[in-house]
């Protein structure tokens, strides 16, 4: 029993780490769909049947909460969970909220009416699936008006970044934010929609230049959990020690994470 944490593979340890430097003393579970990687070029049915099917998997864990740690199945799967899959007694829950919270300068759970906030354009860096999804200026648009969102599908980053090639991911973001710029010149604020991004932070704030805030997701995300798990203890679980399943090749995996994250991580079949 523990707080589980699904991505479709690796880059959720991004959040991962985020959520255990924030709470020490909680035990999550971690579940990488590497099987089925990479969910961003995947169509929105096929992203629902994955995530349910690791979200499953995590609640025969004894996770009774589960944090979407991937950004493509927040943006294309979470709300067809929450209204129509997930039961009573469990919770699901994304990345996209706490990050336009902390967007449009909401706290937790505040439901009041859109209204206007500061800032007025705001660029959304994402795999192509979540930008297809227009989840992110959907759940924008309940909580402020006047805001205008320019997406854009960053093809190949996943990959590069994946694949170790520091030079071919920074490339592409400095394309992929000129491809942006074109569109939207002068973004107040950038939002790095997808897991992997956060290790790409600098080259994107180069890129867009010092003037754009870049929001990244996983400290707002632990933010966001160690709040709501003060309000809602019971969600934690009884679990004292992280764990990490794939549903991939564990010893590559693990060798593959541990060059992610630089530093050791063992993974076991799911
Ligand atoms: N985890 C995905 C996300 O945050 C990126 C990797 C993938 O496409 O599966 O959107």
């Amino acid at each position: 029993m523990a707080v589980g944490v699904f991505d479709s593979g690796l880059g959720g340890l991004t959040v991962y780490e985020a959520l255990a430097r924030k709470m020490p003393d909680v035990a999550f579970v971690y579940l990488g769909d590497n099987a089925h990687a990479p969910y961003g070029v995947r169509d929105a049915e096929d992203i629902y049947r994955l995530t349910c099917a690791g979200v499953e998997r995590l609640w025969a864990e004894g996770c009774d909460l589960v944090i979407l740690a991937c950004n493509t199945a927040s943006a294309a799967a979470l709300k067809r969970m929450q209204e129509h899959w997930v039961p009573k007694d469990k919770r699901v829950l994304g990345v996209f909220v706490p990050l336009i919270e902390a967007l449009t300068e909401r706290e937790w759970g505040d439901n009041s009416p859109p209204r206007e906030v500061e800032v007025k354009h705001v660029a959304l860096f994402a795999t192509p699936a979540t930008v297809a999804s227009r989840a992110f200026q959907r759940e924008l648009a309940f909580r402020a008006i006047g805001v205008d969102v320019e997406a854009q599908p960053c093809g190949g980053v996943v990959d590069a970044i994946e694949q170790g090639d520091e030079i071919l991911a920074e490339a592409l973001v400095k394309s992929h934010v000129e491809a942006l710029k074109r569109r939207m010149p002068h973004p107040e604020a950038a939002v790095l929609g997808c897991t992997h991004y956060p290790l790409m932070e600098a080259a994107f704030q180069e890129a867009l230049g010092a003037g754009v805030k870049v929001y990244s997701q996983p400290n707002i995300v632990a933010e966001s959990l160690a709040d709501y798990l003060a309000r809602r203890p019971e969600m934690l679980g009884k679990g004292t020690v992280s764990r990490f399943l794939t549903t991939g090749n564990p010893a590559s995996v693990s060798a593959k994470a541990t060059q992610f994250l630089r530093h050791g991580i063992r993974f076991e079949a799911a």
